[in-house]
């Protein structure tokens, strides 16, 4: 039973990911709307004290450091890019990025401490192959992947692995939020496996990446996007 602090959980992948982890783990929750639950904290991630707060709630809740950190939550903003104000710029970086930069940077010791940790960042396809009016979630979503890659260099001989699920389109509330039923029709037309991705897939993964079985995954970049990233 490890302790796992999980963020974008109040919704969608995040949600399902903490009812799949919840079974065989202790789960400490986060996202922004307040939910009154003694294993929930809610924060913005684009405040830096917010996501120390975060982190010190889930170890005084676990009574221990923090095992596995599943960096979930994440937003787009779909539109060209030379309509992209500064804030929209500032919050797109600091939300999908540097927040689960600085979650890692925060959890490592007690992962070191214990030789034993696992991070899981949830990234894109859109990182992976790319997405117009969506050039700095891409972007954003790209350089999570890169850190992957380099912490997992980093600890790897401290027995913690990072890896990066990279979904194809999931049908949660973003993607609900967001899309004309014509565009969902769309998004299964030019999907290889012609469907949405359900977010239990993705859980799914996320209890296999933290078992012993995948000890030796690490730095991996996974895209589970029923086929997005090959071709159509
Ligand atoms: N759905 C897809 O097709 C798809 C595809 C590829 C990747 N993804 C990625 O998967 C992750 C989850 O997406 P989803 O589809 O499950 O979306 P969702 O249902 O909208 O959930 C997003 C989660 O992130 C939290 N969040 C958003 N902004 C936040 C902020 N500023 N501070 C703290 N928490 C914040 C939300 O909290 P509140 O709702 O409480 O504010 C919510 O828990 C995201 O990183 C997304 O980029 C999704």
């Amino acid at each position: 039973m490890k302790n796992v602090l999980i963020t974008g959980a109040s919704s969608g992948i995040g949600l399902e990911i903490a009812k799949v982890l919840e079974k065989n783990n202790r789960v400490f929750l986060s996202g922004r709307r307040k939910i009154d639950k003694k294993n929930y904290f809610s924060c913005d991630l684009v405040d830096y004290s917010s996501i120390k707060d975060l982190v010190e709630k889930a170890k005084e809740y676990f009574n221990s450091e923090i095992d596995v950190l599943i960096n979930c939550a994440g937003q787009y903003i779909y539109k060209p890019i030379e309509k992209m104000t500064k804030e929209e710029i500032d919050y797109l970086l600091d939300l999908n990025f540097k927040s689960a930069y600085i979650l890692s940077s925060l959890v490592i010791e007690g992962m070191k401490k214990n030789n034993w940790g696992r991070i899981i960042n949830i990234g894109s396809i859109s990182g992976v192959v790319g997405e117009a009016n969506a050039t700095l979630y891409s972007a954003a979503k790209a350089a999570l992947g890169g850190l992957a890659r380099a912490l997992a260099l980093e600890v790897a001989k401290n027995n913690i692995t990072i890896n990066q699920i990279n979904p194809g389109w999931v049908e949660t509330p973003l993607v609900e939020n967001s899309l004309t039923e014509e565009e969902k029709q769309e998004v299964i037309d030019v999907t290889p496996q012609k469907r949405f991705i359900e977010p239990v897939e993705i859980a799914k993964l996320c209890e296999y990446l933290i078992s012993e079985s995948a000890k030796g995954l690490t730095g991996q970049n996974i895209n589970l996007c029923a086929g997005l990233s090959i071709g159509c």
